[in-house]
């Protein structure tokens, strides 16, 4: 079936029916809007098992996700979404931009649970966007961004217990959201290592695609135990 959209991580392919797509997880990794790039071998292949796992939890949890089936270790059968072009992060833990800009050191527990928008835009390097600015870029309501907001908080309290059980601190993760044929809000996109920062909770070991960002080594290692923990 013909090829609709490459990213930098997955391909999306149109199936037989108008309203699903599937979705291929590779191997390739990038940073820092693409400029650093590798390989991380079997990445595709957690990242569909993790996210498969994590949208059905989600499902589980009334949480509505574009996810449909797994069709194998590297497919995803999803719905159609037109997406946000907002990236809508979620953080437990200080860690990453939230560090950078603020000054608070990473691994600073918070209270509640901080939220942000990115604008999803390559070319600009997705960068942080306030309310105003996402009204003044046309990206969506107040309406809707309080509606993201209240979204991403929701799907926050669902998977901190899921990982906690396996000894797992979700510090933070970004999620993309769009609308489907019948006009409902779901979330699409991924979950996975590559979309979260996952720290174990005994040792404090980063477990997720920060390890590849800077360099920290045994980042397949980090993606099996990933792998082997979400499927437990
Ligand atoms: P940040 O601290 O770099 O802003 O990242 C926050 C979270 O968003 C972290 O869990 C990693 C995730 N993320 C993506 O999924 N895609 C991206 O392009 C970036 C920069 C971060
Ligand atoms: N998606 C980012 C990239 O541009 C990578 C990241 O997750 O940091 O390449």
């Amino acid at each position: 079936m013909p090829l609709l959209y490459e990213g930098k991580a997955k391909r999306v392919y149109s199936t037989d029916r108008a309203d699903e797509v599937r979705v291929e997880f590779t191997d390739a990794a990038t940073a820092f809007n693409g400029q650093k790039r590798a390989e991380i071998e079997m990445k595709g292949v957690v990242n569909a098992a993790v996210s498969a796992r994590l949208f059905q939890w989600l499902g589980e949890h009334s949480i509505e996700t574009h996810f449909v089936e797994q069709l194998d270790d590297r497919n995803l059968l999803v719905e159609r979404l037109n997406m946000v072009a907002l990236e809508v992060v979620v953080r437990n833990w200080v860690a990453g931009s939230l560090n950078q800009r603020t000054g608070i050191p990473e691994g600073t527990p918070m209270d509640d649970p901080v939220v942000e928008f990115y604008y999803k835009n390559d070319a600009l390097g997705d960068p942080l966007l306030n309310d105003d600015h996402i009204r003044l870029l046309g990206l969506a309501s107040a309406d809707l961004v309080a509606r993201l907001r209240q979204e991403g908080l929701r799907v926050n309290q669902v998977l901190k217990p899921f990982f906690l059980q396996r000894n797992l601190v979700l510090v933070d993760f970004k999620l993309e959201f769009g609308w489907n044929s019948a006009g409902l809000l779901k979330l699409g996109d991924e979950i996975s290592p590559d979309t979260c920062r996952i720290w174990d909770q005994t040792s404090g070991e980063r477990l997720d695609k920060d390890r590849f960002r800077r360099d920290l080594g045994r980042v397949e290692d980090a993606y099996q135990e990933i792998l082997r923990r979400v499927m437990n």
